[in-house]
């Protein structure tokens, strides 16, 4: 076979057979394929799509690329879930040890964050001493023990997509819709789950900035999902501005804390219990959506999750004191008052500024290279909906320097007022099976 091949049929819109997506996943991962060859495939994908089928076969010969991890040493049947990204996304932390709650395995591997979004790694080490590395025999044991333990992700999962995705960013073929769901479902199935619930957010804090592309990425996920044997439902979720009123590593898991203690912020609060009940339902503990409903809403507020979590940071190695009293999570030395300079209700708050100025202070990277300050965060004060008034709170900056103007600049440029009444965002737009 020739790869030359390869290339011209799906460039004149033909799909391609099971062997000619293989052929060129293994010869790309070995390097028998070079980069221009892998491009100009990569563009007659972006511009003629795949087939359901061909998007099964490439992400399945994506997951073979590589290391699967076996998690059949965990009793029960164990569910993960994966967020597509956004701001103020600490659903993890919460969802975990209220499924984990309900007596159903939460075996989670994760990753740190890059750019405007942190990573759920990032955000739990703002706890002393947790520890996200440790051994597969730990990790197994943990969540058999605890029903929850959070891992950093091993090296070689899927390595084809490491290097498709490196190459797909640099030749503006990201944004394909089978691609992303082969890429993102690559990682999910090698990580060994039985079954997957996806939060795909929408949005403009979002990668899927339109509902439709959020569907049509969701849909090519749940099929590839059940296609390869596992249960796998995707939730809508909307990402116009940040999920709940914390951003910043120690910020995000005070909140979240707040939640697993009973706290009402609604679409957090919501949002989790929606992702959870999907779950525990998908895990066979509960036999549909309301009964697990119920329960789990019981839980949030009897401190069962909270125990959950607890327990989880306790066989981690955490400092468990500093989620008992939260005052002893990492503090930023100045608390910084953004204020608005007009009336009117708020009517946008782009999520991605507000990451954006988050990561100005430090909570993110701009490079691989730069160190997390855990101390620092943003809290919102007026979402969309609220009326303002001029000189009204609209954030709070937690800064380690008095007066972080570019943070500043940038949570100005995020809010956006309407003089007419506006209303609040739906949370959830859809679920797909
Ligand atoms: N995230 C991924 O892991 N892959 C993509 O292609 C896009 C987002």
């Amino acid at each position: 076979m020739r790869m030359v091949d390869v290339i011209h049929n799906k460039r004149n819109g033909q799909a391609l057979t099971n062997e000619e997506i293989e052929f060129f996943v293994k010869g790309y991962t070995k390097g028998d394929i070079p980069d221009y060859q892998a491009s100009a495939l990569m563009m007659a994908i972006y511009f003629q799509g795949m087939n359901p089928r061909e998007t099964a076969v490439l992400t399945k010969a994506m997951v073979d690329s590589g290391e699967t991890i076996d998690l059949s040493g965990i009793q029960g049947h164990k569910v993960d879930k994966h967020s597509t990204g956004g701001v103020g996304d600490k659903i993890t932390f919460i969802v975990g040890p209220l499924v984990a709650s309900a007596g159903v395995p939460v075996a989670k591997m994760s990753g740190r964050g890059l750019g405007h979004t942190g990573g759920t790694l990032d955000k739990l080490e703002a706890i002393d001493g947790l520890q996200i590395e440790m051994s597969k025999e730990k990790f197994i044991n943990n969540v058999n023990k605890h029903k929850l333990a959070v891992a950093g992700q091993t090296g070689n999962l899927a390595p084809a997509d490491k290097k498709l995705y490196a190459l797909r960013d640099v030749t503006a073929t990201v944004e394909a819709i089978p691609l992303i769901a082969g890429s993102i479902m690559s990682k999910k199935l090698a990580s060994g789950a039985d079954s997957i619930v996806l939060d795909v957010k929408t949005g403009s804090g979002a990668f899927m900035k339109t509902l439709e592309d959020s569907e049509a990425l969701a849909k090519e996920m749940v099929a590839i999902g059940n296609n390869l044997g596992r249960k796998t439902v995707a939730i809508i979720s909307d990402m116009n501005q940040p999920l709940g009123f914390e951003v910043g590593n120690a910020n995000e898991i005070k909140e979240a804390v707040d939640i697993l203690q009973g706290a009402k912020v609604d679409d957090l609060r919501e949002l989790s219990l929606e992702i959870a009940s999907h779950m525990t339902v998908l895990a066979g503990a509960f036999s549909d959506y309301d009964e697990a409903r119920i329960t789990l809403e019981a839980n949030l507020d009897n401190g069962q999750a909270f125990e959950a979590f607890r327990q989880f940071i306790i066989a981690q190695g955490g400092d468990v004191s500093m989620i008992d009293d939260k005052t002893k999570l990492p503090q930023a030395k100045f608390h910084v008052d953004v204020t608005a300079d007009e009336e009117g209700f708020v009517a946008e708050i782009d999520a991605e500024s507000i990451g954006t100025a988050a990561m100005y202070l430090g909570a993110g990277r701009a490079t691989k290279e730069d160190e997390i300050n855990h101390a620092v965060g943003i809290t919102l004060k007026k979402k969309i909906g609220d009326t303002v008034q001029k000189g009204d709170v609209l954030v709070t900056l937690h800064a380690d320097s008095e007066s972080p103007e570019n943070s500043i600049k940038k949570v100005k440029q995020a809010y956006r007022f309407s003089s007419e009444h506006v209303d609040r965002p739906t949370l959830i737009h859809k679920v797909i099976r």
